[in-house]
């Protein structure tokens, strides 16, 4: 029997050579349009880049363009008032635009589409959406380093333990440490420019895949996006999305970076470290213990960076296996970006905000860097430097020396120099001298080290590579 051809197809752009309708179902996970949305501008500007290409190549006359241009310019305003409404049957940004193009004036709307595709056209609105992005993200890099390098600036004196396995393991200055993180985020800075210069070319004018049958120009319209050259193979260029997991991988690093600070300023605001006085603005309190005040800006940075990778792994899992070219499957990279995207500007605010109010209990980090035996290397290295041990004989005997204070219930610095000698005769008071806090510090002048004075150059050095541009 002749099946029944009843309902109406509705979707006129691709509709020409079907005879049912999609299901209900199909139709819900088709679209895209409640997050591909974003792109509307993007979108209507590689048109209007596309349809002046199509003039100048004579496919297209003067007046059609200036029809086409002045109805994308009010469809442009139209999304700007929320003066659009969208509908799941039309699938996607490109066929709102188009079809609302259409509506406005008429056939003309059609000639649009010439010599592109749809495919084409996301590669190119993502690509120009996240270039966008990527500049803001460099900004809000920039800001983090700069709230990072001002609190460094007024801690140049301030001594805190170091730690290797979260135990005390050498004194070091507060700025040091703060600075540690402007070189981290300084890399997700020079990454990301390179992410924008290596992916800076533009798919636009590969049409489905294979190219075009017209004499289109894509120089022309790889320019005026502000894009580098063309795409040189048109099926890489609709089927690439390399700049995504690019990116994906920059915001991993991020929030990677985000959240190990995270982490310590979790752990420097609990009672047993009370390193740090987090700003109520950025705590909560408990509903049930009065006392309470949590650091949840810090624990939600921190758990955000799993969402964050997880977004990373969920592309590279939908691209792994893909045929070339286009494939719908693809269309799975849109909410994956845009959550990452702007998971990552948010949380490189809140961080910048929180740095910047941070104060800090220099009192309790100097008495954590008086446990622990924090200057234990010191006495070793003293050993080989005054005495001329060897620096494993010297390592032995200064642990002979931690043992004795751990028997006596005291820190190495508070042994006296009986006590010293009681481990090695040779022990004088010179060595005794260099276990202080500050002489520790001090002395670690080699390059990258912790010394106040290395420590001023460095911040000269960061301000000046990261805060002039
Ligand atoms: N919404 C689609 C996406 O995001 C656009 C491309 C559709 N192309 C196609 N041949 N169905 O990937």
């Amino acid at each position: 029997m002749k099946k029944k051809i009843n309902k109406k197809i509705n979707n006129n752009l691709w509709g020409g050579r079907f005879t049912e309708k999609p299901s209900e179902t199909m139709v819900r996970i088709n679209s895209s349009i409640e997050f591909d949305k974003i792109l509307y501008e993007k979108d209507i500007l590689a048109s209007k880049v596309h349809a002046t290409m199509l003039c100048n190549q004579k496919l297209i006359s003067k007046l059609e363009l200036k029809k086409i241009d002045s109805a994308l310019t009010k469809i442009d305003k139209e999304f700007k008032h929320n003066k659009i409404k969208f509908d799941h049957k039309l699938e996607d940004i490109h066929t709102h635009i188009e079809n609302r193009l259409i509506e406005l004036i008429g056939n003309l709307g059609k000639k649009l589409h010439t010599a592109r595709s749809r495919n084409d056209q996301v590669a190119t609105d993502v690509k120009l959406w996240l270039k966008e992005e990527s500049i803001l993200i460099d900004r809000h890099l920039k800001s983090l380093q700069m709230a990072l390098i001002i609190k460094a600036e007024s801690h140049i004196n301030t001594y805190m333990p170091g730690f290797t396995h979260l135990q005390v393991a050498q004194p070091i200055i507060l700025a040091h440490h703060l600075l540690a993180y402007v070189n981290m985020f300084g890399r997700d800075r020079e990454n990301n420019r390179n992410i924008i210069t290596r992916h800076n070319y533009s798919p636009l004018g590969s049409a489905a895949l294979a190219g075009t049958s017209f004499n289109i120009n894509r120089e022309e319209t790889a320019n005026n996006l502000g894009f580098t050259a063309p795409m040189s193979n048109s099926i890489d260029a609709v089927s690439d999305r390399d700049f995504i997991l690019d990116s994906l991988h920059l915001c991993c690093s991020i929030a990677l970076h985000l959240s190990r600070l995270s982490e310590e300023i979790i752990l420097w605001s609990s009672p047993g470290f009370d390193f740090i006085n987090l700003p109520d603005t950025f705590s909560t309190g408990s509903s049930i213990m009065p006392q309470k005040k949590n650091p949840d800006a810090a624990e939600l940075i921190r758990g955000k960076s799993g969402r964050v990778i997880g977004n990373y792994v969920t592309l590279f899992n939908v691209m792994k296996a893909l045929p070339l070219a286009y494939s719908k499957d693809m269309q799975e990279d849109k909410e994956a970006l845009f959550d990452s995207i702007q998971t990552t500007k948010d949380t490189l605010n809140v961080m910048t905000e929180m740095v910047t109010d941070i104060t800090f209990n220099k009192d309790k980090m100097m008495q954590m860097c008086n446990k622990g035996h924090s200057t234990a290397t010191d006495v070793a290295d003293a050993l080989v430097a005054e005495l001329n041990i060897p620096f494993r004989d010297a390592h032995r005997i200064t642990g002979n020396i931690v043992a004795l204070a751990d028997k006596k219930e005291m820190q190495i610095h508070e042994l006296n120099i009986q006590d010293f000698k009681k481990i090695d005769k040779r022990i004088n008071n010179n060595i005794i001298d260099k276990i202080t806090i500050e002489s520790s510090v001090k002395n670690r002048k080699s390059f990258g080290g912790t010394s106040p004075k290395n420590i001023k150059k460095e911040l000269m050095f960061s301000k000046e590579k990261w805060c002039n541009d």
